[in-house]
């Protein structure tokens, strides 16, 4: 959640720049308030503001604020927050400083002893101005740099105090020419440039500047200085004795500066809907083999025997990765005999698991990689004893380095809060993982032959859905503008596609909307239809197709309207008719591909419909990208 950037450089320049674009970009992981503290010499200048960094951090407001002709430094620090201890203000946000105004830290976290720590520094006569659980930080780096160790020592020694999560940043006046970050359970990567370093919590504010990195793992800190060379040190903060760790450089993949703008798109979530098509066909290049009519997963090679025999899978996920992974249950479940569950991660992590440990494969789901409640939920499983799976978008993220093996879901960076690419990536990785799962327990080589033929149609017809679907959900979300209440309904495999809908509904629209399985309506649901309500059916002509008619027409009998998602080969029913919106997908022979395409109708519908209330579609409120904490 939220994010963090520093940069040092060999010479003198104005950072301020550099620092509001790159919160600028970081703005999608959440914010409700932001800061920077320019190490000017021997002074630490700090700037806060509320709200969004892009439209209250201006380069010329801040000079005129700080009282400056010149904004020149070596090291400067930004924080855009997501507050979780204290409200939203000026004074709460970062950067925070000790009680000389002598050192100043960022924080991505939450520190979960910070009342305790609070009231020691208290006791010692340390003044607090924050309500936030970061203020302990300089705070306590001010004790140590008193007692006389250096700010890389004071660091380490603060963290080996803290527990909770944190990614950190700290400069201090009396080494201008010095920045030191840390890394607990939130993400930093340092960017390697000629002439500078830059810290951040996200791959996406480096790009900018640079494809080349430096990974922090957990436990770890790094001294970058500017005395002289650029240089950097990575050490444990948990070894006193500082030694060393190296670390090679790597290269970032999978995002490209294009990724990072919008083009010609009005929102970014418009743009990765319309990048779906490519999205999925990354997610599927090179992963299956005609011949053997099998899918070919190299991150999961070194677990193929032991998948091959499993008996049971946990999914662990929440929100959009658990709607994606409950599409999976159903998907795999009618492939294999493999018993599935798909568990929302906050319960999954503090509940009793019945799955016998040695034949159960854990796969957790997750866009960000970085869901604290999904992160927790893999520690968990493996304090247990089961395997844990990673099927994860971000490359490197906590999730894949902390499973044992995985699938990467290659939809490239997302950045609107409402996932939408990811979704489908989801999906395709989960469709290989079924494939693969099937054909090691008795699907035909024939029948894994038709699988792959049917997946490798799906970008194009995924485009061919985008472009059949936009002007109807634009139309539709037009009609039923003023609608009471909507409910989001299917039977079997579309029953988690209509939960997705109905949460990116409810996320860009504000609108609280129910989601179904079709046969529930009558036991209970059905209560508020009338002539004021909108169900929107998911019914493809599958095996339930026929079942789900039946509902429709009692939704008629109470006068509700209906806008049905149905396949080309339905067109003509009798049982239709009486839907008042119909739109028609391209006919799939693999009946369990149909989320796929379903989902994107319902996206655009979700996504009109909030633009017509002038929603900030991007930035919902209330919502982060990532959330990393509990
Ligand atoms: C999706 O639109 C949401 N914003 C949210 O539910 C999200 O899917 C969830 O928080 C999980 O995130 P992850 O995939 O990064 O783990
Ligand atoms: N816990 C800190 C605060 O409330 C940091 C939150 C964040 O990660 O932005 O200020």
């Amino acid at each position: 959640m939220c994010g963090i950037i520093g940069i040092i450089t060999k010479k003198d320049r104005n950072l301020i720049p550099d620092i509001t674009a790159s919160l600028s970009d970081l703005e999608y992981r959440g914010y409700d308030s932001a800061g920077l503290a320019l190490l000017d010499g021997g002074v630490i200048r700090v700037y806060k503001c509320v709200g969004a960094p892009s439209q209250n951090l201006n380069s010329e407001k801040i000079k005129k604020s700080l009282g400056l002709s010149e904004t020149n430094a070596k090291v400067a620090i930004g924080h855009n927050r997501w507050a979780t201890h204290g409200e939203p203000s000026v004074i709460n946000a970062h950067p925070h400083l000790d009680c000389r105004g002598a050192v100043a830290v960022v924080h991505n976290g939450t520190i979960l002893n910070y009342a305790k720590l609070k009231e020691e520094l208290i006791g010692k006569g340390h003044v607090f101005s924050s309500e936030t659980d970061t203020e302990v930080i300089p705070h306590l780096i001010e004790d140590y740099l008193g007692e006389g160790l250096s700010l890389g020592e004071s660091v380490a020694k603060t963290c080996r105090g803290l527990e909770g999560s944190f990614g950190l940043a700290a400069v201090s006046a009396a080494s201008p020419e010095l920045l030191v970050v840390a890394k607990n359970g939130s993400p930093l990567v340092i960017g390697v440039l000629k002439e500078s370093l830059i810290v951040a919590s996200s791959q996406n504010a480096i790009i900018r500047y640079t494809d080349r990195i430096i990974s922090l793992h957990d436990g770890e800190m790094a001294e970058l200085s500017a005395g002289g060379e650029l240089v950097y040190s990575i050490s444990k903060f948990g070894d006193a004795s500082s030694a060393k760790v190296s670390r090679q450089e790597e290269k970032i993949t999978g995002i490209s500066m294009e990724d990072v703008s919008k083009g010609e798109f009005e929102t970014f979530m418009l743009k990765e809907i319309f990048d779906e098509p490519a999205s999925v066909r990354a997610a599927l290049l090179g992963r299956s083999d005609k011949n053997k009519g099998d899918a070919v997963l190299g991150g999961l090679i070194d677990y193929s025997d032991y998948l091959a025999h499993i008996s049971h899978i946990y999914f662990v996920a929440c929100g959009t990765a658990h709607n994606a992974a409950c599409v999976g249950k159903e998907i795999i479940e009618s492939l294999s005999d493999i018993i599935v569950e798909s568990a929302i991660a906050s319960e999954f992590r503090y509940r009793k698991h019945n799955f016998p440990k040695l034949d159960t494969a854990v796969f957790a789901v997750s866009q960000s990689g970085e869901t604290a409640d999904t992160l927790e939920s893999v520690k968990e499983a493996k304090r247990k004893g089961y395997k844990t799976f990673g099927i994860v978008n971000v490359v490197g993220s906590a999730i894949a380095e902390e499973t044992d093996a995985g699938i990467y879901t290659r939809a490239g960076l997302e950045i609107g809060v409402a996932s939408t690419k990811a979704f489908t990536s989801q999906l395709a990785a989960i469709y290989l993982l079924a494939l693969k799962l099937a054909r090691e327990r008795g699907m035909s080589v024939q029948k894994g032959k038709e699988y792959i033929t049917e997946l490798e149609r799906l970008p194009e017809l995924l485009k061919k859905t985008l472009e059949l679907s936009t002007e109807p959900t634009k139309e539709i979300a037009r009609l039923y503008g003023g609608i009471k209440t909507i409910n989001f309904l299917g039977r079997g495999i579309h029953v988690p596609v209509s939960a997705e809908a109905a949460l990116k509904f409810k996320e860009l629209t504000y609108i609280e909307v129910g989601s179904y399985p079709l046969g529930e309506l009558k036991h209970g649901p059905m209560a508020v239809i009338d002539k004021e309500s909108l169900s929107v059916v998911l019914s493809p002509k599958d095996e339930l197709f026929d079942i789900s008619k039946n509902s429709i027409e009692q939704i008629k009998s109470k006068g509700g309207k209906i806008f049905l998602i149905t396949s080309e080969d339905a067109r003509g029913d009798s049982g239709i008719n009486k839907a008042d919106s119909v739109l028609y997908l391209p006919v799939l022979k693999e009946k369990l591909f149909y989320p796929m395409l379903e989902v994107i109708p319902l996206q655009l519908f979700a996504y009109h419909f909030a633009k017509n209330l002038g929603r900030n579609i991007d930035k919902p409120r209330n919502l982060a990208k990532s959330v990393t904490v509990e």
